[in-house]
C-alpha cells in the first residue's frame, strides 16, 4: 500500500517550477517523478496547472484516496483514483502535471517494491526486445526558439543504427556536424529550448544543412540515417492558412509541400504536418506518402484514445506521438499505445520541450516496445534519457 505521497516544485530545464511527486509504499518502495511541460501545446491536451495550485489541490483532493487506499504496483488502481480525485476528463482539478508526476511516481514505486527495473515492471516478461530509435532534434525554430526556423524541428532518424548506443551517438554527431556546417557558411546559431541549433535561416536552407549533415554522419557511420520534421502544423495555421513568415500556404498547397518534401529528402518522419483538426487534410497526406513516411499525430491525437480513434476510423496517419502529461496518467498512455499497435500505428514516445531529469519515457518506450522515441539530442535533461536507454539496452535487449 501507498503509505506516502509528497509534492514539491523543482525547477523544470525553462527555469520553470514544474511539480514533482514522491512515493512512498508499506514495504519501503520509493519512486520519484516529475512532469514535464509543453510550449507548443495541443488545443485538446489535459490542463496544466501553475504548480501551486496543481500541489494544493493534488494534496487535498487526491493524496487520501492513494494514502493506505491503492497498491503502488496496481497501475490501474492508482490511476483510476487520480482519475477519481479530479473528476474531470482534463485534469483541470488537479492539473495533468499533478497527476502524471503522482502516476510515474507510483510506477516506480511498484517497480522498487518488485526490486525491478521501470521498463520490467511496466513491460513484463513478454514485451517485445526491440529497442526504439531515438529522433534527435537537430535543427529547428518555431514555438521553441525566436527568429529561426518556421518548422519546429529538424530530426536525425538513424534507422539503419545497429544499437541504441550507436544511434545516440549518431544524433548527437549529426548536431554537431549541422554546427560545423553552420560555422562554415558563417551562420551563428542559439540553441532553442530542446538543444537543438536555432539559427536564423529559412527552412529550405535547414533542408540543406540537415540533408549534408545526415549524410557526412552516415557515411562515417556505415549505417543509414534518415531526416525528419516535426511541422507543429497547428501553430502555423490561421485563419485558414499556414503561415511561413510573409509566405503563406493553402491546405491544399501545405498537403502538396509536405508531399513535395517527403520525396525529395526521403523523409522518415513527418509529425503534425497539418492543423490539429484537420483529420481530412491528415488522411489525404497519409494516402499519398504513408507508404514511404511516418505520419504521426502529436496536437492532432494528444494521446487521447478517442481522438486516436477517429484517426483510425478516417485513416488520418499512421503512428502517433505519446507524451504521458497531454493525457495525464501511464493508464492513459498505455491504452492509447496498445490501440495504436491494434491498428497497425507506429508509437513514438515523447520529451516535451520543458523537461527535467526525469527517465520514465526512457523505460516507458522499452516497456510498450515503441519503434521509435523522441528525446532531444545533446543537452542534461535530454541526455538523462537517452543515456538510461543506452544503459536499459546493455541489461534488456
Ligand atoms: P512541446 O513541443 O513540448 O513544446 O509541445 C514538442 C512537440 O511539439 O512535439
Ligand atoms: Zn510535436
Amino acid at each position: 500500500l501507498i503509505t506516502s505521497v509528497r509534492l514539491r516544485r523543482i525547477l523544470d530545464s525553462r527555469g520553470n517550477p514544474t511539480v514533482e511527486a514522491d512515493v512512498l509504499t508499506e514495504s519501503g518502495g520509493f519512486g520519484r517523478a516529475a512532469a514535464p511541460s509543453g510550449a507548443s501545446t495541443g488545443e485538446y491536451e489535459a490542463i496544466e496547472l501553475p504548480p501551486n495550485e496543481a500541489i494544493s489541490a493534488a494534496r487535498k483532493h487526491a493524496v487520501p484516496r492513494l494514502v493506505g487506499e491503492v497498491h503502488a504496483g496496481n497501475q490501474r488502481e492508482v490511476d483510476g483514483a487520480l482519475r477519481a480525485a479530479d473528476g474531470t476528463d482534463s485534469f483541470s482539478e488537479i492539473g495533468a502535471n499533478s497527476a502524471v508526476a503522482i502516476s510515474m511516481a507510483a510506477a516506480k514505486a511498484g517497480a522498487d517494491v518488485l526490486g525491478a527495473p521501470l521498463y520490467q515492471h511496466l513491460g513484463g516478461t513478454f514485451r517485445g526486445d526491440n529497442f526504439p530509435i531515438p529522433l534527435g532534434n537537430v535543427v529547428g525554430g518555431g514555438e521553441h526558439a525566436k527568429d529561426a526556423t518556421h518548422i519546429q524541428e529538424f530530426l536525425a532518424a538513424p534507422v539503419g543504427a545497429p544499437s541504441v548506443a550507436e544511434a545516440v551517438f549518431a544524433n548527437a554527431e549529426v548536431h554537431a556536424k549541422a554546427a560545423d556546417i553552420l560555422d562554415d557558411r558563417g551562420i551563428s546559431a542559439a540553441k532553442g529550448d530542446e538543444g537543438a541549433w536555432a539559427p536564423a535561416v529559412d527552412d529550405a536552407e535547414a533542408f540543406d544543412i540537415m540533408a549534408e549533415a545526415v549524410d557526412a554522419v552516415a557515411d562515417d557511420r556505415g549505417f543509414e540515417i534518415k531526416f525528419g520534421l516535426d511541422m507543429a502544423g497547428a501553430e502555423l495555421f490561421e485563419d485558414g492558412e499556414y503561415h511561413y513568415g510573409d509566405e503563406t500556404k493553402s491546405t491544399d498547397e501545405q498537403i502538396d509541400y509536405v508531399a513535395g518534401l517527403v520525396d525529395d529528402y526521403d523523409l522518415a518522419y513527418v509529425e503534425d504536418p497539418l492543423d490539429e483538426d484537420d483529420y481530412e487534410g491528415f488522411a489525404e497526406l497519409t494516402d499519398r506518402v504513408g507508404d514511404k513516411t511516418l505520419i504521426c499525430g502529436d496536437d492532432l491525437f494528444v494521446t487521447n484514445v478517442e481522438r486516436l480513434q477517429e484517426g483510425i476510423d478516417t485513416d488520418a496517419a499512421n503512428s502517433i506521438l505519446i507524451k504521458p502529461n497531454q493525457i495525464g496518467t501511464l493508464t492513459d498512455a498505455f491504452d492509447a499505445i496498445e490501440l495504436a499497435t491494434e491498428h497497425g500505428y507506429d508509437s513514438v514516445i515523447s520529451h516535451r520541450s520543458g523537461e527535467t531529469e526525469d527517465t520514465t519515457i526512457a523505460h516507458l518506450a522499452v516497456a510498450t516496445d515503441a519503434p521509435f522515441i523522441k528525446t532531444g539530442t545533446v543537452q542534461g535533461e535530454r541526455t538523462a534519457k537517452l543515456n538510461e536507454l543506452i544503459r536499459i539496452a546493455e541489461d534488456a535487449v
